[in-house]
């Protein structure tokens, strides 16, 4: 069984070919980094036309690459949200002719259910497992039952890990994206030279909050001689990165209580998103699931970060299901994996289109 996967949600365009036999034929990413660079964050409008430009090649060289033709293929997989509206319908849209070309069955695949399953291509975990997903939008913490079946426990009552990051990054005076600018800078640093806050840390609970960190960090910049020196810039990054693991590790910690009781067969901690990249907090978070009896997985670098190859997977787990979609299915701004968890305290109101995620 051969998926292509689709993937336009946010500011990477990229195309994969899996089998179900967990094989990635093809998986390509193309970064509109530089496009969005100089307005310093991901531009909706700029991101939807960089997919239309690229994404018909893109899926022609992963076909290519994988020696395979259109014919070929059990089924197509693409992105149908949550994600910048704009940008998820090209990648919908361009599936579903390709659905419809080939006759083979649709899937619109939740970027998150994307997330969560990616484990799952790389090693034969079984369910249930806790995830501890961390990128730029999102940051929670779900039990995940099954393909489709995500208890949550705790979300981000406003910025999301990799947000923070980014943000940071922009006060210290680093590029973007931040994640990375910090994890490199945060190296030559010493994290015990500033105290930061950790919001809600030592409270009950899996939520968290990142944007009250992100003033502390502000006011810090501010009281130090502008421009940063190097060594100031280090120093700051890496007690942000510290105190952001810091953060994660205690509500994962909680996480993991909770996981024992209502899931008491599981063994497995997954993290990914694109803050899963972070070596500091891959190394606290394998010791923290070897102290609880748990093994950590962490998938590898290229599949923590947005990707096709992980919603061509979540393809391959439904189609085995038989949980395909119709040519109707719509792109959706806002799809929380968990539509019956309760809103973060703090989140006020959910909104006219409903919760985020
Ligand atoms: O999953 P992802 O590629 O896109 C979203 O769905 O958001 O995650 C991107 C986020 C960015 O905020 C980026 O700064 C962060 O992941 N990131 C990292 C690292 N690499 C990427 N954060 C910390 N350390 C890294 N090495
Ligand atoms: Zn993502």
């Amino acid at each position: 069984m051969i998926v292509l996967g689709i993937e336009s949600s946010c500011d990477e365009t990229a195309a994969a070919l899996v089998t179900d036999q967990r094989e990635v034929l093809a998986d390509l990413v193309l970064s509109q980094l530089k496009d969005h660079a100089p307005f310093g964050g991901v531009v909706p409008e700029i991101a939807a036309r960089r997919h239309i430009d690229h994404l018909d090649s893109l899926i022609a060289r992963a076909l290519k690459e994988a020696g395979i033709g259109f014919g070929q293929l059990d089924a197509v997989a693409a992105t149908a949200g949550p994600g910048l509206i704009g940008a998820v319908m090209v990648g919908l849209m361009t599936g579903k002719a390709i659905a419809s070309v080939c006759r083979v069955p649709l899937i619109a695949v939740n970027h998150l259910e994307g997330h969560a399953l990616s484990a799952r291509l790389i090693a034969s975990i079984e369910f249930p497992f806790l995830l501890l997903l961390v990128s730029g939008g999102h940051c929670q913490l779900l039990i995940v039952d099954g393909v489709g079946a995500y208890r949550r426990l705790g979300t981000t009552i406003d910025d999301a890990a990799g947000e923070a990051l980014d943000k940071a990054a922009k006060l210290i005076g680093l590029g973007y994206p931040g994640g990375p600018a910090i994890e490199r800078t945060a190296k030559t640093g010493d994290p015990r030279r500033f105290a930061l806050p950790r919001p809600l840390h030592g409270r009950p609970g899996c939520d968290f909050s990142f944007a009250g960190l992100k003033t502390a960090v502000l006011h810090l910049v501010e009281s130090l001689p502008n421009p940063l020196s190097p060594q100031d810039q280090a120093d700051v990054a890496a007690a942000f990165q510290a105190t952001v693991a810091d953060v994660l590790i205690d509500r994962t910690t909680n996480a993991i209580r909770t996981f024992k009781t209502a899931a008491a067969q599981g063994s497995t901690l997954v993290v990914a998103g694109g803050v899963a990249a972070n070596t500091l907090l891959r190394e606290r978070l394998k010791a923290l699931a070897e102290a609880n009896g748990l093994t950590l997985l962490a998938p590898p670098l290229r599949l923590c970060t947005d990707n096709a190859a992980m919603i061509a997977w979540a393809g391959v787990e439904r189609l085995r299901l038989g949980l395909t979609d119709g040519l109707d299915a719509s792109p959706r701004a806002r799809w929380p994996l968990d539509p019956l968890a309760e809103p973060a305290p703090g989140t006020g109101r959910v909104g006219r289109l409903g919760r985020k995620a």
